[in-house]
């Protein structure tokens, strides 16, 4: 492969000279592959590759790569992604062809096979050699990309196939396609696609403008992380016709992220989702977890369930119901990524009603750092234990007895003198040293810790409930209760480090759930608190499992639900 690139490389500086300005060099090699494009597919799949080495001069390949998020689509998942948008289209045999758009074609992938289909319903319909088909489907395929050597690669092939007419080949672009003449000012029946990945403010200078020039469209603020992919998605969707279909990958935290909410809703307005798509498997060299949804642009009509697949090949799942406005879109993606759907419950209230949560950050992290001790035996007066999540089990401080790492230093008591830390330190300790639940996130299951006496200095990432003394047991026996462990996975789907885990912010400690049964609830705190005094992991498991079996009551499940639910929050547990 490298000689490949290395022999392409050396080409191009022996025809401009070792002197070109990178321009002359990005032309050279772009008409280069304009001509290769005609004869042989060899050097598409290194087409990122070899674009990241003339995208600057100073940038790493991999890293010019990675900032233009040029990984291509594998052709099962293009093939895939086609049999649900353009196969439904071509299905209605009174259509014409329809025009198909990609907004970040990069080789092509999705519109030279689309192509493909298009021109045999071309020649079905008119006859003629399959030059003259794409003769006819060529100028209905709209290819924008910013990688002027992935359109010319594009652009060579396109013509290539109509017999050597440029003109079939009309609509690829070189062009930013959030730049306002691209989207959403070109229209098309068909949009399908991969867009780059990534946050915007990592990867843009103009994401400032570009955020606002989205929320006009969106009608609503979006968060400054939302993922650029979801920003093509919406601009895509204001530029499908109505009557059209769309699909584009994703990563999966665009279904749930808070940032992505007024992206999700927009689109829902104008169009609804047809089927959603995730595995558990990285396809991509990229290092994200991605799904896609598939959308119809209504006319009118009510709402259809929306059908879920996993995998390649994929295995279709029972549908879900359509997700609503201000909600997240997990449930599409979720039994791909081997997350159940949760059952209906009762719920009056949510936690926030008895409870406040608060999250540290980076200063409170790095703020502990000059008072950081190895806490002598028994703990002195003026030392305050620190717990990280790592020493947080469900129900369980394992503070002592299992090492932990801390500013990148393994610990096994690790503590802080209180007097050593920065005023405001201290104050901010003073407010942590009092009875609390400990909340880490990042976890596969929701794992509380009751701090009842106050004991305990929580170190970022780990969030810190209160509540009136006598209801600090109920708040911990709900956040260990399956049933909502499986919410939370559920609703935040894709926004933590690895899709099985769940990342839950502040807010949405307090946004879980409160069950209707209170006297249930209660009698679930106090087997939680039997957990906690447990002296052996036998006994804690046992008052945990009579915990969420009282919790799942106070929910109104039944039994068979609930038993169901606790096997699935015992296998993750381990
Ligand atoms: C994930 S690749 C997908 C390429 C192709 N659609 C596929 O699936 O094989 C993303 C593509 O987006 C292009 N790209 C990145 N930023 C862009 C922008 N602002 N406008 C248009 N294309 C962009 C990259 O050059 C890259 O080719």
């Amino acid at each position: 492969m490298s000689t490949q690139v290395d022999d392409f490389l050396e080409r191009v500086e022996a025809a401009v000279g070792s002197d070109a300005a990178p321009a002359e060099r990005i032309a050279c090699a772009a008409a280069v592959l304009h001509e290769q494009a005609a004869d042989s597919d060899e050097l598409e799949p290194l087409l990122p590759v070899l674009s990241s080495h003339f995208a600057t001069t100073d940038a790493m390949p991999a890293k010019a790569r990675r900032r233009a998020g040029a990984f291509y689509t594998p052709a099962e998942l293009v093939a895939f992604m086609l049999d649900h948008t353009l196969d439904p289209w071509m299905e209605t045999p009174a259509r014409g062809l329809p025009t198909v758009l990609d907004p970040a074609c990069g080789s092509g992938r999705f519109l030279l096979a689309a192509g493909a289909r298009l021109a045999i319903a071309h020649r079905q319909r008119f006859g003629g050699s399959e030059s003259a088909a794409w003769r006819g489907i060529g100028p209905k395929l709209i290819g924008f990309d910013s990688d002027p050597l992935a359109t010319a690669w594009l652009s060579g092939r396109i013509s290539a196939l109509a017999g050597g007419d440029p003109e079939a080949a009309i609509g690829v672009h070189t062009i930013d396609a959030l730049h306002d003449d691209a989207l959403p000012a070109h229209s098309a029946d068909i949009i399908v696609g991969n867009p780059p990945f990534g946050t915007p403010l990592r990867r843009r200078t103009d994401a400032e403008s570009l955020r606002r020039r989205a929320a006009v469209l969106a009608g609503a603020p979006i968060g400054p992380y939302a993922d650029i992919a979801s920003i093509f998605l919406l601009l895509a969707g204001k530029s499908l016709r109505s009557g059209g279909r769309m699909t584009l990958v994703q990563p999966l935290s665009v279904l749930a992220a808070r940032d992505t909410q007024s992206i999700r809703d927009a689109v829902l307005k104008d169009c609804e989702p047809t089927f959603g798509w995730s595995t558990n498997a990285r396809i991509f060299d990229a290092q994200v977890h991605v799904c896609a949804v598939g959308f119809y642009k209504r006319l009118i009509g009510d709402p259809a369930p929306v059908r879920r697949f996993g995998d390649l090949p994929p295995t279709e799942y029972t549908p879900s119901r359509r997700p609503g406005i201000g909600h997240s879109w997990a449930a599409l993606a979720s039994p791909a990524c081997s997350v159940p759907d949760p059952p209906p419950f009762e719920q009056l209230g949510t936690l926030g009603d008895i409870a406040h949560a608060t999250a540290d950050f980076r200063d409170q992290y790095y703020g502990l750092l000059p008072a950081l001790v190895e806490t002598p035996d028994p703990i002195p007066s003026g030392v305050a234990p620190v717990v990280t999540t790592g020493g947080l089990d469900v129900a369980q401080c394992l503070w002592g007895e299992r090492a932990m790492r801390l500013h990148k230093q393994s610990w096994h008591r690790p503590g802080v003198t209180l007097s050593s830390l920065e005023p405001s330190m201290q104050d901010w300790a003073a407010s942590r040293l009092v009875p609390k639940v400990m909340l880490p996130t990042q976890t596969r299951i929701l794992e509380p810790v009751l701090d009842i006496d106050g004991q305990w200095l929580p170190s970022v990432p780990i969030i810190s409930v209160t509540a009136a003394a006598e209801r600090l047991s109920e708040v911990a026996a709900l956040l260990a209760c399956p049933l909502v462990s499986l919410l939370a996975l559920h609703r935040y789907l894709g926004t933590a480090r690895s899709p099985s885990a769940i990342k839950l912010a502040a807010r949405d400690v307090l946004a879980l759930p409160a069950p209707p049964h209170q006297e249930l609830w209660h009698r679930a705190a106090t087997a939680f608190t039997a957990a906690t005094h447990a002296g052996d992991d036998a006994s804690r498991k046992a008052s945990l499992c009579e915990s969420a079996r009282l919790m799942h009551q106070a929910f109104g499940l039944g039994e068979e639900v609930s038993e169901s639910i606790l096997a699935w929050w015992l296998q993750r547990r381990h």
